[in-house]
């Protein structure tokens, strides 16, 4: 598959086979996280790989809301990929115009691990929903990092399909006009 293929193809995926992703693989993977590019190439970025099941099953249990466990299906991933950053002072200055660069290069190096992941064959879904006090804590993340994102990782349960990874179908998305301008906001870009 090219990248165009992959981007297509990969899915969410929420429902993994009790298998573990192999450690070569996983390097492979992360690779491809360690050369994204980031602001001023400060790559103030760690990522944590969880495949301690003890930890992967306490992250959905700290942001239980009384009986509703939001992101219950996590506990039976494989593998959670932390991403974490800290503020190099680019990162700072940056943020005085507005930026948050700090957040877009761990977005682009998670982006990257979620798509060669995909091209292994390996499921994944991006995790916002957790208590980032308490995960710190439990990861033994120093205090001048935070964490930005979660990446669930495994292979998928269900079998993958033409149409996406894991068989999942695609979600719908905004027509390209509602989401593309050129030159000014509303003038759309025609196509050749
Ligand atoms: C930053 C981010 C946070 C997300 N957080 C969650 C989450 O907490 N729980 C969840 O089940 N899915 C989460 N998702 C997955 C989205 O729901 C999913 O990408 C979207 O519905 C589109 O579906 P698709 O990825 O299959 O195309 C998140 C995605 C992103 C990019």
């Amino acid at each position: 598959m090219d990248i165009f293929e992959i981007m297509r193809w990969r899915r969410s995926v929420r429902k993994f086979a009790p298998k573990k992703i192999e450690l070569e693989k996983l390097r492979q993977i992360l690779e491809m996280a360690r050369i994204a590019p980031s602001s001023s190439n400060r790559q103030a970025w760690h990522f944590i790989v969880i495949d301690d099941p003890a930890i992967i099953k306490e992250i959905p249990k700290q942001v239980a809301m009384g009986d509703k466990v939001v992101i219950s299906w996590l506990k039976d991933a494989p593998c959670v990929i932390a991403g974490c950053y800290t503020k190099a002072v680019t990162h700072h200055i940056a943020t005085m115009f507005g930026h948050n660069n700090h957040l877009i290069d761990v977005a682009i190096a998670m982006t990257h691990i979620c798509l060669a992941a995909t091209a292994l064959g390996i499921g994944s879904c991006f995790v916002g929903w957790f208590n980032t006090k308490r995960l710190k804590k439990l990861l033994g993340l120093p205090a001048h990092y935070q964490i930005s994102v979660l990446l669930a990782l495994g292979y998928p349960a269900d079998g993958s399909t033409d149409e996406g990874i894991g068989g999942i179908k695609p979600r719908a998305r905004k027509e390209f006009d509602d989401v593309v301008s050129l030159n000014r906001y509303g003038q759309k870009l025609r196509k050749a």
